[in-house]
């Protein structure tokens, strides 16, 4: 970016220009209604809304889409044409478009869908967030939109939270590494290529993991934790050139994240280095006075916001954040160097993306625009994220036998996608579901529609929003299943996103359970079908299970992708990216401390803690079987500092090829605080035929056995650690001490 014509444009801008650009609104804002509810007519704007958002507020930024809901590339383009031409006239400056194309371009019909990100995750396959975001930019930026709130960097460590599927799962160094391959897929190595686009880690910091589990209610976080487990994917992202950042809805140990300053300035600038732009999440500086009660009024909101760091206003639908910044500027109650810091970033951030030059893409650049290889690359994501978690000799499936498909699962393409799939909370899924299959459509491909009967049992309620399903025929899928050899019982979540998929309840809805228990009942072999976008207790009828499968919401080529592993012509190789609960209140991650198991103390406390896990972090079977041999380390005694080997023998000992994924653990014996269980520092996967043996090396460095210390400071400690990979374990010594970094308080 050349810095000159930044700070041109900046020194002509009044005051009220660079409010504007500090200033995002809903496109809803700025049409006409009653809307046409026809992704295909041109959306009629509004030219009173457009006077007062580009005239008299000179707004540089808009988001999302009116009535929420998908538009086809032509009319995005037409709309955003528009749009642009009304601010440059204004001010000279095109505006910034984004929009939430979480798992492919959410918002336009005909995009290619993903797996969403936990199904990304499971597949261990960095590649796939790589390549699946090259995609997805790709095909946003033919829709005229630059600019992505991707990638979900939160972690998913409280499964009952609503955007739980959004992250790539529990781990810390899984979703750093998927994060720095999402931010290469997305913004490539040039910034102004037509075909990238900005992304925007969100949502800074910590967010999921409320307390109660529910959305956008308060989190009390110890800093030692926040550094621990939540630092590590946003400094990846920021380290990979991750150009913005959305901040955290939600209230940290009482202070709205949004008017903290220490999170905003002290770590995420300051520390972090991170120079791009940070925007607000949905009426968030509104939210600091209204919903929050931590600012007398909305002014005082946003004196506290931007005084704490935020450049962009997501603000949505009026304009008062506008009013009262300009006054408390004038009343030097925000420095004007805030502002021109804040737009600053902002120009930079649309000059790096090219759109002075090019404000819409030019016609006809587009031609790979849901064409086959992405199909395919969405299929194969799909098809290496699904994961085998049981199966007692029942997988794979012979074509040609009859089989009953049964569950409120079983036939919705909207299940398959979940929440940010045309629209926000996936409810219009149908509407654009023509040319793909649902588990159902694929099943009765592969085995025959004569072979396939499709009994739903119980269902979803269809008005919009989310709910657990309501019974319809339970008896009709027992007689069903008197004619068949075996059942596959589709079961888990309708769509949802944010609050609206809050919860009290972890276990599978009850009806969907009495669905399981009658199919049980019938003695046929149950091989249960997970869709759901957080891991819902089973545990009630899990062991009468033959086979369980879960496929997380893996998209618009799910349906084919199962059907292909349940058949056998594709071999399961995903891996859990999270720890499966068992009951309601052992809600652990893996990376538990020593004292949650426990058998026994001193005769004055006599009792058990064991861990159980339905199914642990990490796992996935598949049809073949893996063995792993000889692992050894280049040298057992280590500096802090220094780089090591670790080598191991994987073979391929069952009869048919197959992927592994090979994860490598590490345990600190003792340490300063109570260490962690185990802790995920290195994993790849591999193909082996049937018999191969592969060699692994993993070069590690004594930092990457480091935690952070109850003085904050990251630190690798002399001592000795194990190192475990698959069924193999070894023992490594530190022999020195090491401080690599030392942190003030910053909350
Ligand atoms: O990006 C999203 C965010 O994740 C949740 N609130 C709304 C934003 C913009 O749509």
């Amino acid at each position: 970016v050349d810095e000159s014509k930044v700070e041109a444009i900046l020194k002509r801008l009044t005051l009220e220009e660079k409010v504007g650009q500090m200033t995002q609104v809903t496109l809803d804002v700025l049409t006409i209604g009653p809307d046409p509810f026809s992704s295909k007519e041109p959306l009629v704007l509004d030219p009173i809304q457009l006077e007062t958002a580009f005239k008299k507020y000179k707004v540089g930024s808009v988001l999302n889409t009116a009535n929420n809901r998908a538009r086809t590339v032509e009319v995005w383009n037409d709309l955003i044409g528009k749009l642009q031409e009304e601010a440059i006239k204004e001010t000279g400056i095109p505006i910034i478009y984004g929009v939430d194309a979480i798992h492919g371009t959410t918002y336009t019909a005909g995009a290619t869908f993903f797996p969403q990100q936990i199904g990304i995750a499971a597949t261990w396959q960095p590649e796939f967030a790589y390549k699946g975001s090259q995609v997805t930019a790709y095909e946003t930026r033919a829709s005229a939109i630059p600019w992505n709130f991707s990638p979900l960097l939160d972690l998913g460590r409280i499964p009952s939270w609503p955007r739980m599927w959004e992250t790539y799962g529990e781990d810390s160094y899984l979703t750093a590494t998927m994060a720095a391959a999402a931010i290469k897929g997305y913004e490539g190595d040039d910034l102004s290529s037509p075909f990238s686009v900005a992304s925007c880690i969100k949502h800074f910091i910590a967010y999921g993991a409320e307390r109660s589990g529910k959305d956008r209610t308060p989190t009390w976080i110890p800093e030692i934790q926040l550094r621990e487990y939540y630092l590590g994917s946003y400094k990846a992202a920021i380290d990979a050139g991750s150009h913005s950042v959305m901040i955290n809805s939600g209230i940290i140990n009482g202070l709205p994240v949004h008017a903290n300053p220490g999170l905003l300035t002290k770590l995420l600038k300051e520390e972090l280095g991170f120079e791009g732009v940070i925007v607000t999440d949905w009426a968030d500086i509104e939210n600091i006075y209204n919903r929050d009660k931590a600012a007398e009024n909305h002014k005082e909101a946003v004196k506290k916001a931007i005084n704490a760091g935020i450049d962009m206003s997501m603000v949505p639908y009026n304009f008062k954040f506008c009013d009262y910044l300009i006054e408390l500027v004038k009343d030097e109650e925000v420095p004007i160097a805030r502002i021109d810091d804040a737009v600053t970033k902002i120009l930079k951030l649309k000059m790096a993306l090219g759109l002075f030059e090019n404000p819409i893409p030019k016609e006809g650049q587009y031609l790979d625009f849901a064409s086959e290889k992405f199909k395919k690359l969405a299929f194969d994501a799909a098809a290496e994220s699904i994961t085998l978690l049981k199966n007692n000799n029942v997988l794979p499936l012979k074509v040609n036998t009859k089989v009953l498909v049964s569950g409120p699962n079983a036939h919705s393409m909207r299940a398959l996608n979940g929440g940010w799939s045309y629209s926000w909370q996936g409810e219009k899924v149908h509407e654009f579901s023509e040319g793909y299959h649902t588990i159902y459509d694929a099943i009765a491909h592969k085995n025959g529609k004569e072979n396939t009967t499709y009994v739903a049992g119980v269902s979803y309620k269809n008005d919009g929003e989310w709910h657990e399903e309501y019974q319809i025929d339970i008896d009709e899928a027992v007689r069903a299943a008197q004619h068949v050899e075996s059942i596959i019982l589709c079961l888990g979540e309708n769509t949802y996103t944010e609050s609206v998929g809050n919860m009290n309840d972890l276990y599978i809805s009850e009806n969907q359970e009495k669905l399981a228990k009658a199919l049980i009942a019938t003695g046929k072999p149950v091989i249960l079908v997970l869709n759901e976008g957080r891991p819902r207790l089973i545990s009630r009828f899990e062991a009468e299970l033959k086979g369980v499968i879960q496929t997380y919401l893996p998209g618009n080529y799910g349906g084919d992708a199962l059907a292909s592993i349940l058949f056998g012509e594709i071999n399961p190789s995903g891996k859990l990216p999270y720890s499966y609960p068992k009951f309601p209140n052992a809600l652990l991650t893996y990376d538990y401390k020593p004292a949650e198991v426990k058998e026994s103390m001193d005769g004055v406390y006599n009792y058990q803690n064991a861990v159980e896990f339905q199914y642990p972090f990490g796992y996935g079977l598949s049809y073949t079987t893996f063995t792993y041999a000889g692992l050894a380390f280049d040298k057992t005694n280590i500096k802090a500092d220094e780089n090591f080997t670790v080598t191991v023998k994987v073979t391929n000992s069952g009869n048919r090829a197959g992927k592994e994924v090979v994860q490598l653990y590490s345990s600190d014996e003792y340490a300063s605080i109570t260490p962690d269980n185990k802790r995920l520092r290195a994993f790849q996967k591999i193909e082996l035929n049937p018999g191969e043996t592969k060699d692994l090396v993993f070069i590690l460095n004594g930092k990457d056995l480091s935690f952070v210390d109850y003085d904050l400071r990251r630190v690798t400690e002399k001592g000795s650690f194990r190192i475990n990979v698959g069924t193999e374990i070894g023992k490594l010594n530190v022999v020195d001490t090491k401080v690599f970094t030392e942190h003030k308080r910053v909350m």
